[in-house]
């Protein structure tokens, strides 16, 4: 069955965004469908994925073309769903991928990076790329209500950029997210909902919300579309490295969309020539108290079993049906990398380690991938002197009560300077 006639526009400078999207494909049985707000094969309800015309690609783009263009994730636009100009979120992308010299020796590496999404505009975080994505897309589509099912950081994104390009949106949530999360949502004038349950009961609700109402929920029926936003992080380190890949690449694992759209920028850039080789082992990070991806990965199953009751300070890592779990762990797999899972406490004390090392605050995801970079490369998983890059994709002023029991309380004194002199003796090195 193909439903959309493969019609691709001509394309140049004065048309930059004319697109290279052929439709919407399964990816269990390959089945075709056209650009439309869908996000399952209704043959097999497999999840769809877009379909481009890399030949066309490959004929419109080159290194000088894309390094001219401004620095946001708009520059890799090819590669992008969207027919026109980005209406949302045009400034969002180009965020630093930081040679991490002091956390490299803290964790006995040789050659590590941090690719930076915590500084991501406008919301601080990775999501902002998907978002971009599904909203222009949504205004595309015509929708004027729009929505998601989150766990903290899509809420953020969502009511900002929705403020921001005059849409309506509702945005459901677990009721027992962090405060700052909540209160980072309502401040857009969104129409928050906390739902009490899990992620996966607010995920089940949403489903039928976007189809009783027709709204656009982004990470429901846009879905196809607003996954491909991944993918700019990927195009970014690939292009921040030189223009190649590293060996080794860590990421933080919810609904298990993002880890697979990273290296399927890598093959994307490999197949159209804008770089020579995509390999690139693939690792995925999970909170030891929602870890049904690293769990299968670790037990050699072929899909995850779901986890019904997370708990976890990761809480924005705590989907425990996630939606690209099966993906996930074929990529990992196939990719020779593997995954772990780690503690609440070893979330923390990573974050302060990457704070002191790098100066960086990232969330607990980053806490996260960076403990469970440290526990693969003590495992000797992740070779010690070959290229590691890790995704830092959120920001740590939104979970700070996750590490406040962990921190020295100010020391107060009167303003005077026999109250301070006593002090300076005693304040410890940098401590590591
Ligand atoms: C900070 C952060 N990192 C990583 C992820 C995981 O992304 P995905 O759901 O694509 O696996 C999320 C998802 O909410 C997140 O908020
Ligand atoms: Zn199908």
């Amino acid at each position: 069955m193909n439903r959309a006639p493969a019609t691709i526009n001509s394309y140049d400078e004065r048309d930059v965004m004319s697109g290279f999207v052929r439709g919407l494909k399964c990816r269990l049985c390959g089945t075709t469908y056209g650009k439309e707000p869908l996000n399952f094969c209704t043959e097999d309800f497999g999840p769809l994925e877009v379909d481009y015309d890399y030949d066309a690609i490959r004929q419109n783009v080159s290194r000088d073309l894309l390094e001219r263009r401004p620095d946001t994730m708009w520059r890799f636009r090819e590669f992008l769903p969207i027919d026109g100009e980005p209406a949302v979120g045009a400034q969002v992308g180009g965020t630093p991928l930081i040679k991490a010299d002091r956390l490299a020796e803290a964790l006995g590496v040789d050659k590590l990076w941090i690719k930076n999404d915590a500084v991501n505009f406008p919301t601080l975080s990775f999501k902002d790329r998907v978002v971009s994505v599904a909203l222009s897309k949504a205004k595309e589509f015509g929708f004027e209500t729009v929505g998601c099912a989150s766990t903290g950081n899509l809420a953020n994104s969502v009511a900002a950029n929705s403020a921001a390009a005059g849409l309506t949106s509702y945005i459901f949530i677990p009721a027992d997210l962090e405060a700052t999360k909540i209160l980072g949502t309502s401040i857009y004038g969104a129409k928050v909902i906390g739902v009490r349950g899990t992620y996966d009961e607010v995920n089940r609700l949403c489903t039928q919300v976007a189809f009783k109402y027709n709204w656009g929920f982004v990470n429901i029926n846009l879905r196809p579309f607003y996954a491909e936003g991944s993918k700019s992080v990927g195009f970014e380190i690939a292009q921040q490295l030189g223009w190649r890949v590293p060996q080794h690449i860590v990421v933080p694992m919810a609904g298990g969309s993002l880890i697979g759209k990273i290296p399927k920028a890598f093959d994307e850039l490999a197949r159209v020539g804008l770089i020579d080789d995509a390999t690139c082992k693939v690792y995925g990070a999970q909170p030891a108290g929602c870890s049904p991806i690293s769990t299968a990965v670790k037990n050699g199953w072929d899909s995850h079993r779901p986890v019904r009751k997370p708990n976890t300070i990761a809480k924005s890592l705590a989907i425990g049906d996630p939606a690209d779990g099966y993906f996930a762990i074929k990529l990992i797999r196939e990719s020779g990398g593997w995954a772990e899972d780690v503690t609440d406490d070893e979330i923390a004390d990573a974050m302060v380690l990457l704070g002191r090392t790098e100066g960086i605050f990232a969330e607990t995801a980053g806490g996260v991938t960076v403990a469970v970079a440290r526990k693969l490369i003590e495992q000797g998983r992740i070779p010690r002197n070959e290229e590691i890059v890790l995704c830092i994709t959120g920001n740590g002023l939104k979970t700070q009560d996750a590490v406040v029991d962990r921190l020295e309380a100010p020391t107060i004194i009167r303003p005077s300077l026999e109250e301070f002199s006593p002090l300076v003796a005693e304040t410890p090195a940098a401590v590591v």
